[in-house]
């Protein structure tokens, strides 16, 4: 791997020119072979002096895409007409590179995230072989297809595509333009049947069911038990992984990211083993907590926050969150890592019935992990994970504020969180009459 580091000082008064003109090369330049991905960041917000960091495979290929594409992206882009001047230098790898492929992971995420990501790349191994059986590369070679076109051709509900075109665009293989879905230059190149360099049928091969079968029950082969799914066991290790991913920074991430200071009730609705209810309760000492969540939560819970020594100020609560009224009135309702998983009618309608349950001025508080929309690459995890979800909404953040608005509460915040281990932004609405 080498690196393209780039200093630009940018001209006075042409920031925001000069940003979009550099959004123009980041999607030029993304499907491009042997890209591997970028940054672009600011040592200080004052100086107008942008550094920009891309990824390539090799010189080679570096060398390719600056002879064939570099000077009609900058024709395109004509960001030097905002800028005084540039440097620019090539760095070859002396390091052996970092644990994570540069480009995979494109959020701010801790090193729990890591570990979790590889956990789950199952996802994009099934979203590719999906993608490829659907036809669905073949049908965006001719152009671009909206969402309706699209599923005509390829046989499938538009409404359920949704997902799998969100996991294989962060993915990098399929964009979404105003004029509908394309491939990206990857795809054209290594998934479209007829091009040069197809790789569809080495895909299918290396994705074939027997193959993937083998390898989940690789703990066998090592001499490991079989693993017999139990439900109740089942049930108990997800309450975990829910407070593994708090313990791993998450629960840090939201007490710097949220202001209760005044707030003294709050609802945790499907708060599980609260493990939020309790980073919250320790930041703000006037805090009490209800946590909602199912009856076969409710032992795990309570003996968790008795652990926690806060069986004084978090109450755990058998209600259905998909149904009745909320207790109320509270000052502050936290819906953190569930909405993902309800359809769009019933996102609505919980936000609805969370800001019945406020007193004037409270605040929902929406955490969760949302996929990106848009053609940033962010969001890789959240859309693969929205191939769990099928029928359900996965909302961005812009349609969870959406969904906040419909549900009669003001939109006062709709923000990336600058750290993460899965839920990556904050929606908050607020209650004004
Ligand atoms: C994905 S977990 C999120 C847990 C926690 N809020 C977090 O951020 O880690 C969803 C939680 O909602 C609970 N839950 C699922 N369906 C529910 C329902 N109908 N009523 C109440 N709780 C429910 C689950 O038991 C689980 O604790």
């Amino acid at each position: 791997m080498i690196a393209k580091q780039i200093t630009v000082y940018v001209k006075p008064g042409h920031w925001d020119a000069y940003l979009a003109s550099q959004a123009i090369w980041n999607r030029e330049t993304r499907g491009a072979a042997g890209y591997l991905g970028g940054f672009c960041g600011q040592a200080s917000p004052d100086e107008g002096v942008v550094h920009l960091m891309f990824f390539w495979r090799s010189r080679e290929a570096l060398q390719r895409w600056m002879e064939t594409e570099h000077d009609r992206i900058a024709e395109l882009a004509a960001a030097d007409l905002h800028y005084e001047r540039i440097e620019t230098r090539i760095l070859d790898d002396v390091s052996g590179g970092g644990a994570v492929v540069p480009g995979l992971l494109h959020e701010n995420t801790l090193e729990a995230a890591d570990v979790q990501f590889w956990s789950e790349a199952y996802r994009a191994t099934a979203a590719l072989r999906t993608a490829l059986r659907l036809g669905l590369f073949d049908a965006l070679s001719a152009g671009p297809l909206g969402p309706a076109d699209l599923g005509r051709v390829v046989n499938v509900d538009a409404a359920l595509l949704k997902h799998l075109l969100r996991a294989v665009r962060a993915m990098g293989l399929v964009e979404e333009r105003s004029d509908g879905w394309v491939n990206s230059g990857l795809a054209d190149r290594t998934l479209v049947r007829g091009a040069a360099a197809y790789q569809g049928d080495a895909v299918l091969h290396n994705s074939q069911p027997s193959y993937i079968d083998s390898m989940f029950a690789y703990g066998e082969r090592l001499g490991l038990p079989a693993e017999l799914e139990d439900e109740a066991e089942g049930f108990e290790r997800f309450l975990h992984a829910m407070a593994n991913t708090a313990a791993g920074g998450q629960a840090d991430a939201l007490v710097d990211a949220v202001d209760l200071s005044g707030c003294r009730t709050l609802l945790d609705v499907g708060g599980a083993t609260g493990p939020y209810a309790i980073a919250l309760c320790r930041a703000y000492p006037e805090l009490h907590v209800e946590v909602l969540d199912q009856e076969k939560t409710m032992s795990s819970a309570r003996g968790a926050i008795a652990e926690a020594g806060m069986e004084n100020r978090i109450r755990v609560v058998c209600h259905d969150y998909r149904r009745g009224a909320f207790p109320r009135p509270v000052d502050a309702v936290l819906l953190s890592n569930l909405l993902r998983g309800e359809t769009e009618a019933m996102v609505v309608d919980i936000l609805r019935r969370a800001g019945e349950a406020l007193v004037v001025g409270g605040r929902v508080i929406v955490q969760d992990h949302f996929p990106e929309d848009g053609a940033s690459g962010r969001g890789l995890r959240a859309s693969l994970f929205g191939l769990h979800l099928v029928d359900k909404a996965n909302l961005t953040m812009r349609e969870m504020a959406g969904a906040v608005e419909a549900a009669g509460l003001k939109v006062v915040r709709v923000e990336r969180l600058p750290q993460s281990v899965v839920m990556n932004g904050i929606v908050e609405g607020y209650r004004e009459s």
